[in-house]
């Protein structure tokens, strides 16, 4: 049996981050493979992972990291992340949690990683939680849009570009009453 254990990262975790964020890049997957297995755009270098780790968390399954969150709470958002003035149009001044990346190996897509993941980030938390989702028409996550809908987030808020195509949306999930 699989032995998965969710932990915050460590600098020797950063690799593997960076391996799963590789897999994930835009560039390198058909059309084909970005409908079925969605796509990261906002990978970072290791230099701003390791500035940036005690919001990185993974999953590893038998030892070996299969996924990666990152996260902030909104007093901690850095000013390379700029999803923060798109959240405060929508919730005004109040306290959220932002998931920034999530990142699954593609192997292990589909097997319960990014649920388990989430399910530890959103235990208890008593502020809402926003996710940016690309929605450009030629390439619109519509991979993480199923997972987050899943979850229990839903979409409000889109931005748009100056000819009124969409270009991200933000989804959000409230807090579950204790
Ligand atoms: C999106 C992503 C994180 C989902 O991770 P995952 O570990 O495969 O998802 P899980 O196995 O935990 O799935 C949880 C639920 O989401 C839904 N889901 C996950 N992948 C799906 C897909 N490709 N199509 C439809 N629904 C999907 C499933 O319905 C599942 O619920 P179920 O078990 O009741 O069927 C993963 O596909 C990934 O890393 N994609 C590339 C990077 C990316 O797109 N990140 C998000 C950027 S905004």
């Amino acid at each position: 049996m699989n032995s998965v254990i969710i932990r915050p990262a460590t600098a020797d975790d950063v690799p593997a981050v960076i391996r799963i964020a590789t897999e994930h890049d835009l560039g390198g997957k058909s059309p084909e493979r970005v409908r079925a297995e969605g796509f990261l755009v906002s990978a970072y270098p290791a230099a701003l992972y390791l500035r940036l780790l005690k919001h990185l968390s993974v999953a590893t399954v038998d030892g070996e990291v299969a996924a990666f969150t990152l996260t902030f709470p909104s007093d901690e958002v850095p000013p390379e992340v700029t999803d923060g003035e798109r959240i405060v149009s929508v919730i005004g001044n109040s306290p959220y949690f932002l998931i920034k990346q999530v990142g699954v190996a593609i192997k292990q897509q589909k097997t319960g990683l990014a649920r388990a993941m989430y399910q530890k980030h959103l235990a208890g938390l008593q502020v809402p939680a926003f996710a940016p989702i690309v929605l450009a028409p030629a390439n619109r996550n519509i991979v993480s849009i199923a997972f987050h809908e899943k979850m229990g987030f839903r979409q409000v808020e889109t931005l748009k570009d100056a000819q009124g195509q969409d270009v991200s949306g933000l989804w959000c999930k409230q807090p579950v009453p204790a």
